[in-house]
């Protein structure tokens, strides 16, 4: 947003009545006519503000939008979401953080959040692509992590236990987390997580965690194929759910974690994540690259990987692949 849309907003929302444009421009210094210019973006970016030739300009509702001054209003945060990016629509918030990270100073960028009403490329775990319409929560939380090379994928761990514990405490909904990182409510996906790296030796450049939340969005407009694995948060509330407050929320939630693990609490998080898990204890089925097994899914491991004990006794370690819960 420009900052005299900003400047104009502020005194919509600090005013107690309706304010004429006159006294507006009085306050910001500048023109009536460049103070209607503003109104009309302010609309045009959802905020609903009344006018009448005697009274003058009230602010009566507000966006829907997720702009980032509606989301500083609800963040409680450190240093998450401090720096936020924000576009109506872009290919991935992915591709956002990593032009901005490498042409810029990731330890600048420590926390940047990049967020998009629509996505038009959106990537999913292995290279998949990312159903991205307007009305999901589809973010990227830029880091420059303290943090051990190995420890890394611990951060999708806090990532997903953020998204889980936010809508748990939003809605009220049971969200558990699929192994590795799928936000589950029933048997339906409804928020996926993805951590990309640039590393190099054992030097860690930046990481980029990825964010999809599908909050309100219509489970006929996805495609049919979607359709049977996925849901939406307004599928499960029945009407649209304030994605300012859900994503407040999970930045929120995620930055507890991520300190717990810039303070070396690694138990902390896997008990967490463990508690929060739909796969441990259950039995699955394993499809990686390579081959497809049943088993009794029983721990992850120090690296994140789950530990089958297939049908035939033997134990598998899974790095990467898909499980389904049988
Ligand atoms: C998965 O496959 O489950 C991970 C999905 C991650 C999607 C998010 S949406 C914001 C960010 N930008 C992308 O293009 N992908 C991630």
């Amino acid at each position: 947003m420009k900052d005299t849309a900003l400047n104009v907003l502020r005194i919509l929302e600090e005013a107690d009545g309706p304010l004429s444009g006159e006294i507006i421009a009085e306050r910001l210094g500048i023109t009536r006519s460049a103070i209607w210019k503003q109104i009309r973006e302010l609309r045009k970016m959802g905020y609903n503000i009344t006018s009448s030739q005697t009274a003058g300009y009230q602010l009566t509702g507000s966006t829907s939008m997720l702009l980032p001054h509606e989301v500083h209003k609800r963040l409680r945060t450190k240093f998450i979401g401090k720096q936020m990016r924000y576009f109506d629509r872009t290919a991935s918030t992915t591709w956002v953080g990593k032009k901005l990270a490498d042409e810029g100073n990731p330890e600048d960028l420590h926390g940047m959040v990049i967020l998009a009403e629509e996505q038009t490329g959106g990537v999913g775990r292995l290279g998949r692509s990312w159903a991205s319409p307007a009305g999901g929560i589809w973010c990227t939380i830029v880091l420059k992590p303290n943090l051990p090379l190995e420890r890394l994928f611990m951060i999708t761990m806090a990532g997903s236990i953020a998204v889980a514990r936010a809508i748990r405490k939003e809605y009220d909904i049971g969200a558990l987390i699929k192994w590795p990182n799928d936000i589950f409510i029933g048997d339906k996906k409804v928020a996926g997580l993805l951590l990309e790296l640039s590393a190099e030796a054992d030097t860690i450049h930046y990481c980029l965690l990825g964010i999809g939340i599908d909050a309100n969005i219509l489970l006929d407009e996805l495609s049919p194929s979607l359709k049977e694995t996925v849901t939406s948060l307004k599928a499960e509330t029945g009407g649209d759910v304030d994605r300012v407050a859900l994503l407040a929320r999970v930045l929120k939630e995620f930055e507890q974690r991520y300190l717990l693990l810039e303070s070396e609490e690694y138990e902390t998080i896997i008990r967490e994540w463990k508690s929060l898990s739909l796969t441990l204890d259950h039995r699955v089925q394993i499809k990686t690259m390579r081959k497809t097994f049943d088993g009794e899914a029983i721990d992850i491991d120090d690296h994140g990987a789950l530990i089958i004990r297939k049908d035939n006794g033997r134990i598998e370690r899974v790095i990467a692949g898909d499980c389904y819960q049988l």
